[in-house]
């Protein structure tokens, strides 16, 4: 399905539930199945991915790979085989580039085709249509390519690719694995050493991937930050990519085991690659009952069952530095916090402002109309917990985000009063099936009365 402004809006109420029980296997990772695509489009042969999220993110870019040149087909559910061009292959599309909501799928994309030598033009929905694409455009620009975009640097814009890319040595001035992969997918198709050095490690797929299908990816730590180095032009060969379930859509599944008395949920194949895991660490500092089972590789990326079971949440700070590796997780965590006991405080996420919504101006509305006291800090939140019961009651402005739709309907499955959010319609980017995947485990979700 496709979500986009012509979708009418279709609410969604959460209604206290039983204890969530059972296991189940979320959807498969976003960030490893939009590079799957990517690199299986830049390799030479066959490229066969399974567990693929097909989510409408991913699914654009699925379309723009293959409007790119690539042979892109589904075999069935998850399964996927990519023909891909080769690095510098990739051929000029004849049509826009349309991302829908996804960051991912066009700041990654934009990166592999700033070092082709032709013109892609990009856009995206209105969400897409006013995150910031500067941090994107500054590092290809020093590789040769030109942007020309809307005010503010924004979508639409066209990205002129360059025929003479020069290698540059990049530091990121936001921690940012969209902008890291960027640079390094133009890298591909550069002569020499493409070298990002992070302040904060962000999540490394597109280096595990890279290596997985040929290429030389060097990483070092130092007292300055990460630094990762891609030798240009390499070979690049189509690999079997098993897609493990994504630790972010398993996220608000553990937070609600956490806090819906009476739960022991258990989640397989979770990814829990360290620069992703950072939520399940910060459950357990909270003192979730939470277990790593049948800890095993798939493909270059660590996998495990977590079994999640309900108790006594107490609030913390949640040290700052860790929230690259659980970026996306800070709006479900928020839900935790309001059941725990005491206060917690969250704070170094300024980049929350500029995803899919203002997310600390969302979750603190969210709270304050559920029951909960928040403060909302220019940089994080700091949420009085309850100790428990959750108030609920209210309708929730999800501002067309997936995560702030699935969070407050997580809190309404603890809720004395139902929780009801304006729209689901936009869960279906990140987590196709998440309504009948929760009445499965127990909860009751339903059309508000
Ligand atoms: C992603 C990186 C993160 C994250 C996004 C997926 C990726 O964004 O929020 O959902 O797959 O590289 P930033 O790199 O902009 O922080």
């Amino acid at each position: 399905m496709t979500h986009s402004a012509a979708t009418p809006a279709s609410p969604l109420r959460a209604v206290r539930s039983g204890p969530l029980k059972g296991t189940l296997r979320v959807p498969g990772d976003k960030s490893i199945s939009h590079r799957a695509l990517i690199l299986g489009g830049m390799s030479v042969g066959e490229t066969r991915i399974t567990g693929l999220l097909e989510g409408d993110d991913v699914l654009r870019t699925a379309a723009a790979i293959a409007a790119l040149g690539a042979t892109v087909d589904r075999s069935g559910t998850g399964a996927w085989t990519v023909h891909g061009r080769g690095v510098g292959g990739l051929a000029e599309p004849e049509e826009l580039l349309d991302l829908g909501n996804s960051g991912t799928g066009a700041r990654l994309l934009m990166g592999a085709v700033a070092t082709h030598p032709f013109t892609t033009f990009f856009t995206g929905d209105r969400s897409l249509c006013r995150r910031p694409m500067g941090r994107i455009a500054k590092p290809l620009e020093e590789m040769g390519a030109r942007f020309v975009s809307r005010s503010g640097q924004r979508l639409p814009l066209a990205v002129q690719g360059t025929a003479t890319p020069v290698p540059i040595r990049y530091r990121l001035p936001v921690a940012s694995a969209q902008v890291k992969s960027a640079v390094l997918l133009a890298g591909l198709n550069t002569a020499g050493d493409t070298i990002v050095i992070e302040p904060e490690p962000t999540r490394d797929h597109t280096e595990n991937m890279l290596r997985a299908f040929g290429a030389t990816v060097d990483v070092m730590d130092g007292k300055d930050g990460r630094t990762v180095r891609l030798i240009g032009q390499p070979e690049l060969t189509g690999q079997i990519v098993p897609v493990p379930a994504d630790p972010s859509s398993a996220a608000f599944f553990a937070v609600a085991a956490a806090i819906v008395p009476g739960s022991d949920l258990t989640l397989t194949d979770v990814g829990i690659n360290h620069l992703r895991a950072g939520l399940f660490e910060t459950l357990r500092d909270m003192g979730v009952a939470i277990e790593m089972l049948n800890l095993r590789d798939l493909a270059g990326e660590p996998v495990a069952d977590i079994r999640i079971r309900a108790g006594v949440l107490r609030g913390i700070e949640v040290p700052p530095e860790r929230a690259p590796r659980m970026i996306d997780e800070y709006p479900v965590l928020a839900i935790a916090a309001a059941a725990a006991e005491g206060r917690t405080v969250m704070r170094g996420l300024q980049e929350l402002r500029v995803k899919e919504s203002d997310r600390l101006a969302a979750v603190a509305r969210g709270l304050k109309a559920t029951g909960i006291q928040v403060e909302e800090l220019p940089d994080g939140l700091i949420i009085q917990g309850t100790g428990g019961a959750l108030p609920g009651g209210g309708q929730i402005a999800t501002e067309s985000d997936h995560r702030i739709a699935m969070s407050f309907l997580i809190m309404g499955m603890a809720a004395k009063t139902a929780v009801t959010v304006d729209d689901d319609t936009m869960i279906a980017t990140s987590f196709p099936g998440f309504a009948d995947l929760a009445r499965g485990a127990g909860a009751d979700l339903g059309k508000p009365r």
